[in-house]
């Protein structure tokens, strides 16, 4: 019988010197007990010409082979190779060959009728579908049976993000999470980057933006047309409603920080009155709402999505508490995206990571650094951690942005 292969001939490309790639790779084939022989390195000569390395890889076993070609594909080695990617049929609705290949949030390209092709709509944690001669990325339960799914490494092509050159002002913190002395130059950095924006920016919040004292903020930001998508839950819709209503955040005066007489009250009034109205954009068209974050997004037509949560009270009509459809009306939203803004919130944060290509420049705010470690464990490993109180943030970015 013949014996399968254990060692391979991979090519990687890009800055992979000075943004420690090729280091990283070495890294991971000696730690996965293989060897690697470089058979051809040409360096860049200037700080923009890329490098090319080839490099023969070994190891004991064609499993442990395998693995390390799945781990070294998402540093952007690909196999040297003529062959087109494997294509298999879906056995069934949402179920594929177990040999798929699982997508990163990196920039894919798949090798079909003898060219490289762009997959689109990138994503991590995919499958590749091939339709027509071109390639894209699903969700599992997005597939159906007998559709062409990419299974295996032959023919598949990552780019990873690189260091500065790529990402220009955004290598400003890369990797860190700041402390609170930097926070004042990290606002300056993130107002630069908004005014230099071709795309769209969408905010990612939570409800501690209205309990920190943040609304007016957010809304001088919306009026300066700086805003182009609010992705949140139900409660800081309530709690911006509620402030709006009766002046109250969760119960607590706004203005003066302190509860008042059966303000605890508040929330599932104000949840009551949009009820009432048929929703926010009703309330807004009927001037029961006058304020807030809501209003300004209805009256300057920015797109919001709400998605619900096991923790929520009513919810608002707007909450959509279907999951699937709830992260399809986000992944909807960040199409076409440049910049996302996450503004104090775990669940919210984390949910439109996983679904960002990493080219999307992504700034975390939050009091717990955890929580872009978090972000960065998950694979958003480009997004950037600003660790502070979101309304003291917020006051600022809005005030280096707005004159008004
Ligand atoms: N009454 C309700 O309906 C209700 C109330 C609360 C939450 N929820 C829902 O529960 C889900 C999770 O809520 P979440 O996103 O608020 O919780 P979360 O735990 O996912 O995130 C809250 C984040 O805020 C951070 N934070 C706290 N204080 C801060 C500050 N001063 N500055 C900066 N960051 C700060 C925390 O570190 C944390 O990471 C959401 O869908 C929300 O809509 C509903």
């Amino acid at each position: 019988m013949k014996k399968a292969p254990t060692d391979a001939i991979v090519q990687i490309e890009g800055h992979i010197v000075d943004s420690d790639i090729l280091s990283e790779v070495f890294d991971l084939i000696i730690k996965g007990g293989g060897k690697f022989e470089i058979r051809d390195f040409v360096i860049g000569k200037t700080n923009i010409e890329t490098s090319v390395a080839q490099l023969r890889i070994s190891a004991p076993t064609k499993e442990k082979l395998n693995l390390l070609l799945n781990l070294l594909n998402a540093k952007g080695c690909f196999v040297v190779t003529e062959q087109a990617a494997t294509l298999k049929r879906a056995l069934k609705d949402q179920a594929v060959p177990d040999d798929f290949y699982s997508t990163t949030n990196f920039r894919t390209e798949i090798r079909l009728n003898g060219r490289w092709i762009r997959v689109t709509n990138q994503r991590m944690d995919g499958v590749i579908i091939v339709t027509g001669g071109k390639a894209a990325v699903r969700k599992l339960r997005e597939v159906t049976k007998g559709e062409l799914v990419v299974c295996g490494l032959n023919g598949v092509r990552v780019h990873p993000e690189f260091k500065s050159r790529e990402r220009g002002d955004f290598s400003f913190m890369s990797n860190e999470v700041s402390s609170e002395k930097k926070v004042s130059l990290a606002v300056d950095k993130v107002a630069e980057m908004i005014r230099k924006r071709q795309g769209k920016l969408v905010i990612v919040g939570g409800p501690v933006v209205i309990h920190t004292g943040a609304v007016e903020s957010l809304c001088r930001m919306i009026r300066g047309g700086y805003v182009g998508g609010l992705l949140t839950g139900n409660a800081l819709a309530v709690h911006d409603i509620e402030n709006a209503l009766f002046g109250t955040s969760l119960g607590v005066d706004t203005s003066a920080g302190t509860p008042v007489d059966q303000g605890h009250r508040n929330h599932m009034r104000a949840i009551n009155q949009i009820n009432l109205a048929g929703g926010i954009k009703n309330a807004v068209r009927r001037k029961i709402l006058r304020s807030g974050i809501m209003y300004e997004l209805v009256k300057a037509k920015v797109p919001f999505v709400l998605a619900g949560s096991l923790r929520d009270d009513g919810p608002l009509p707007e909450t959509i508490t279907d999951m699937n459809e709830a992260q399809a009306a986000y992944a909807r939203e960040i199409k076409g995206a440049e910049m996302v803004l996450m503004l104090s919130t775990m669940l919210h944060s984390i949910a439109t990571g996983n679904m960002l290509p990493a080219w999307v420049k992504t700034v975390c705010v939050d009091i717990n650094p955890s929580v872009v470690t978090k972000l960065a464990d998950r694979g958003s490993s480009q997004a950037l951690g600003i660790v502070t109180d979101v309304g003291l943030f917020c006051h600022l970015l809005a005030d280096r942005l707005c004159k008004q």
